[in-house]
């Protein structure tokens, strides 16, 4: 039984503390959190030991009746792995704790890569982190690029791909960053930041990304055109994106025409936190012309990460293969919509 610490149980350390949970071969230690807020009472709620990131607030948790397990020190002492989810850049401050622990460690996409000897994604180089100390899985945005872009890789060879990635303004819960009534080129420079995000993993893939940013906080939506090596048919990638069981083919038919219609169907059928882990492709976007591919995809920022870092975790203790951890893992979260 592999034993996990998360540390920020913020949006990301949320989910993937349940996770975690899931899984049948790893059990959480206990969570981390700064502040003695909502997210601290609901954690020991559905029964994580609370372990307070900043000492010399822990009389606060207890003043607010939130039960404290021990010091932060004992929680990176007690997990073979530590998931950092820490706001971006913070991660990299705990960098030694964890090697004076020698605990591993998976980062998150907010930290910068050189945080890690590897970054990760499972379909794409899960193999590179196996028994490492330390890994960083890649932005929700790169995630959901390089689910898509591996099998047409492997399957086609890809030239180049190009991206624009119309990004929600902010999760539901950051009020600090709206509301905001307009559309931003973000960056205005080209490219953003996913694309060498998305090179951390595929070195020698031409890529070019653009970021703008909605006033939304539902889901991402990529418009990706995919310069092929080949030139198949509409029909065949259908097929061949079909088999990838984290994406998801969204037909016309089914009556999903948005991101709100995904999360609202996601909620319906009874998706925890109406967490979205697949890509969702819609299947009649996807067009190809002379090997050149097109498609919409809508990603799920709070969600598609999270089976990623539940993978990132086997890869360090060397548990499995990439393939028996991501099917371990779809099986026991129900990833398949
Ligand atoms: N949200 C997304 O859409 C998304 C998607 C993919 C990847 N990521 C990446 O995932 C990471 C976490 O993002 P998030 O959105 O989950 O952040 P978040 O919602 O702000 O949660 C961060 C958590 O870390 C805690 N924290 C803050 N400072 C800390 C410190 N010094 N030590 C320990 N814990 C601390 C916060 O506690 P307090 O609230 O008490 O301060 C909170 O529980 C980032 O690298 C981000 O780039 C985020």
């Amino acid at each position: 039984m592999m034993t996990v610490g998360v540390n920020g149980y913020g949006t990301i350390g949320k989910r993937v503390a349940d996770a975690v949970s899931a899984q049948p071969d790893m059990r959480v230690v206990g969570v981390s959190k700064r502040s003695p807020n909502h997210e601290a009472r609901a954690a020991t709620e559905i029964g994580y030991d609370l372990y307070p990131a900043d000492p010399d607030r822990t009389d606060e948790f207890e003043q607010r009746g939130i039960p404290v397990a021990g010091s932060f020190s004992e929680l990176v002492a007690a997990g073979d792995v530590v998931v950092d989810a820490t706001p971006s850049g913070v991660g990299e401050t705990y960098r030694d704790l964890y090697k004076e622990h020698d605990t591993s460690v998976v980062y998150q996409g907010g930290e910068d890569p050189d945080v890690a000897p590897h970054s990760f994604n499972a379909r794409t180089n899960y193999s590179d982190s196996l028994n490492s100390t330390a890994t960083r899985v890649v932005s929700c945005n790169t995630t959901g690029l390089a689910r898509a872009v591996t099998p047409l890789r492997e399957q086609y060879g890809v030239q180049s791909l190009d991206a624009t990635l119309i990004r929600r303004g902010g999760d539901p819960t950051q009020t600090d960053r709206g509301p905001i009534n307009d559309i931003l080129p973000d960056p205005i420079g080209v490219p953003s930041h996913h694309a060498p995000d998305l090179q951390a993993i595929m070195p020698d893939l031409d890529v070019t990304t653009k970021g703008v940013t909605v006033p939304a906080t539902l889901m991402h939506l990529h418009s990706v055109t995919v310069s092929l090596e080949a030139d198949p048919t509409a029909a065949t990638v259908r097929e061949l994106l079909n088999d990838e069981n984290r994406i998801e083919l969204i037909s016309t038919a089914s009556g999903c025409q948005s991101c709100a219609e995904i999360q609202e169907y996601v909620l319906d059928t009874g998706r925890r936190r109406g967490d979205v882990w697949e890509n969702c492709v819609w299947a009649d976007s996807i067009d190809v012309s002379d090997g050149r591919l097109s498609f919409f995809q809508a990603i799920h920022q709070q969600a598609d990460v999270v089976p990623e870092s539940v993978d990132a975790v086997r890869a360090l203790c060397g548990a499995m293969d990439g393939e028996e951890s991501r099917s371990t893992t779809d099986e026991s979260l129900g990833v398949g919509m």
